[in-house]
């Protein structure tokens, strides 16, 4: 009797449930993929229906281009980026999921330090977190992004609970709409153990970051892009 009692108060509360008019499930926004045409040789699958959103960073930095002076091309971007929050506000505010990256973009260009980006994490934060600052909604801190020695790219979610690590490998790659944007992305774990929380990461809603079409020598440039980074785990 007991269990069948509790199986009906399961099933009135279910019930209960699905006449809310928002449910927890329906606030988390749903990635916009079909803002891009997302065809091509490797385009971003949907995040397999196992995987859950964990967060939505807004990524503030520099992508780092060599000039190869055998083409004349600048060659395999490394990057590093401050990492933001934004899952409470983008989901509070999903409106601005379109426009939040390129807003960053703009107060961060805006400021002198982003013309002078260094190899210093620590000193070229300083900057990012300016931009941040001067936004109407300035968001927490949540990581970095930056790519090892061996050009592994690298999410270091530090501030987010439990400690969120990832490196990754690249499986998808598509056109941004815009060709002044750096391609979105699609990334999952490179298989190490140290992966944590997180193991699939799509880089979205790009702004900024494009390299020069060519390029004289052998030095290397850093250009300014925002982005908006979907972590799934
Ligand atoms: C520069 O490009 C040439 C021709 O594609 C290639 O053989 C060479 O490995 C490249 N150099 C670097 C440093 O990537
Ligand atoms: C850019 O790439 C060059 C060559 O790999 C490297 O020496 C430099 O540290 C990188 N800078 C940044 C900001 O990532
Ligand atoms: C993943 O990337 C890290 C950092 O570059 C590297 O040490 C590791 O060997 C890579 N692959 C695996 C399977 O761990």
């Amino acid at each position: 009797m007991a269990i069948k009692h509790s199986l009906l108060a399961l099933a009135s509360l279910i019930s209960i449930g699905q006449c809310l008019p928002f449910s927890v499930a329906s606030s988390t926004p749903t990635i916009p993929l079909d803002e891009d045409s997302n065809t091509g040789p490797s385009p971003l699958p949907s995040p397999a229906s196992t995987l859950k959103l964990k967060y939505i960073g807004v990524h503030l930095g520099t992508q780092n281009y060599t000039c190869n002076s055998t083409t004349g091309t600048y060659f395999s971007p490394g990057a590093l980026a401050q990492i933001f929050d934004a899952t409470e506000y983008l989901t509070a505010h999903p409106n601005e999921i379109d426009s939040i990256s390129q807003t960053y973009l703009d107060h961060y260009t805006a400021l002198p330090c982003s013309e002078s980006s260094s190899d210093c994490i620590e000193s070229d934060d300083r900057c990012e977190d300016q931009a941040n600052a001067r936004t109407d909604h300035p968001l927490p801190v949540l990581g970095e992004h930056y790519f090892t020695s061996s050009g592994t790219p690298t999410f270091d979610l530090y501030n987010g609970r439990g400690h969120p690590f990832l490196y990754g490998k690249k499986l998808g790659d598509i056109p941004a709409p815009s060709s002044s944007d750096v391609d979105w992305l699609y990334l999952v774990s490179n298989g190490s153990a140290a992966n944590h929380i997180i193991s699939t990461v799509y880089r979205i809603e790009t702004a900024g970051g494009v390299q020069p079409d060519s390029c004289t020598g052998s030095g290397s440039i850093t250009v300014p892009y925002a982005g908006q980074y979907w972590y799934y785990g």
